[in-house]
């Protein structure tokens, strides 16, 4: 669905990639992860034609990025971080058709669009509510319908759920998932490890260089001493099981997607 082909890109004199090649497969889930400054944003645009790559060539969904770029932007839908920033009306219905007007849909075909878009979030009969009165979450459940109103194959989000709380982020979690169970491909650029259990492959930027992993693989490596900085926040209670893991060598790779039974297991064993 995405393929990148040998891509050299640099900044003036900063180089970020050099023979990068990289394929992602549709309808699945990849997390994308790596430190600040990695270059993950950049990826990012590259793939959405906001960038040129010096060499090498980037097909999206077997189309040539070069050749057509409206073309293969068209099947990209992107969510950003701050849902603030990318919102642009205060009605939940107006917000939606504002991303579908450019493309001179008929209004009637529009308005079915908007309701299915809205069940697809949660938001069913919602479509006169203000913006302005959601939270945080449902503002980037928005973002995503608006994202998703030219029906995209692929759904790219940039940090989008940083800013949220730990529930909101699950709600939005359950929808990418669904979303994905319906054969979308999904990247979502994240720093939380929770978020990991969630996807089908975690892809690692470092040095320019991106290394696949299944997300019970990481979570292993995690475990163990081979811990690379790959810019993740890992929680309290995961930090812990690990160095009590590293002093006992307990096998606790079963437990990797589950804290509490991992803790669970740890207090049995004192
Ligand atoms: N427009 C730009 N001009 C010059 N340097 C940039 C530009 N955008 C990003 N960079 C640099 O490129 C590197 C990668 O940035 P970015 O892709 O935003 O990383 P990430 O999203 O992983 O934090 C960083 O060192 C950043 O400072
Ligand atoms: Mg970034």
């Amino acid at each position: 669905m995405i393929k990148l082909d040998d891509i050299d890109f640099s900044y003036e004199e900063k180089t970020i990639f050099k023979k990068l090649s990289l394929t992602l497969e549709k309808g699945k889930f990849y997390t994308l992860l790596g430190k600040n400054g990695s270059g993950k944003s950049t990826l990012l645009k590259l793939i959405l034609g906001i960038e040129k790559p010096k060499n090498g060539e980037i097909y999206i969904d077997n189309i040539n990025l070069r050749a057509n770029l409206s073309e293969c932007q068209k099947q990209i839908g992107m969510v950003f971080q701050n849902p603030d920033e990318q919102i642009v009306t205060d009605i939940i219905e107006e917000e939606i058709a504002f991303s579908m007007e450019n493309y001179g849909l008929e209004s009637k075909a529009m308005l079915k669009k908007i309701d299915e878009l809205l069940l697809e979030i949660g938001f069913e009969g919602r479509n006169d509510e203000k913006v302005s009165k959601l939270s945080g979450g449902e503002k980037q459940r928005l973002c995503i319908a608006s994202a998703l109103a030219l029906d995209p194959k692929i759904l790219i989000l940039d940090e989008a759920t940083s800013m949220l709380d730990p529930h909101n982020r699950k709600i939005i979690l359950t929808l990418l998932k669904k979303l994905k169970e319906k054969g979308m491909t999904i990247v979502l650029i994240t720093h939380h490890l929770k978020e990991i259990e969630y996807c089908d492959e975690v892809l690692l930027l470092k040095n320019g260089e991106i290394d696949f992993k299944g997300p019970k693989e990481l979570f292993n490596r995690l475990l163990t001493k081979g811990l690379v900085d790959i810019g993740l926040d890992l929680p309290v209670a995961f930090k812990v099981a690990r160095d009590i893991y590293l002093r006992t060598e307990m096998d606790l790779s079963e437990d990797v997607f589950n804290l509490n039974k991992m803790g669970e297991n740890l207090w049995k064993s004192l």
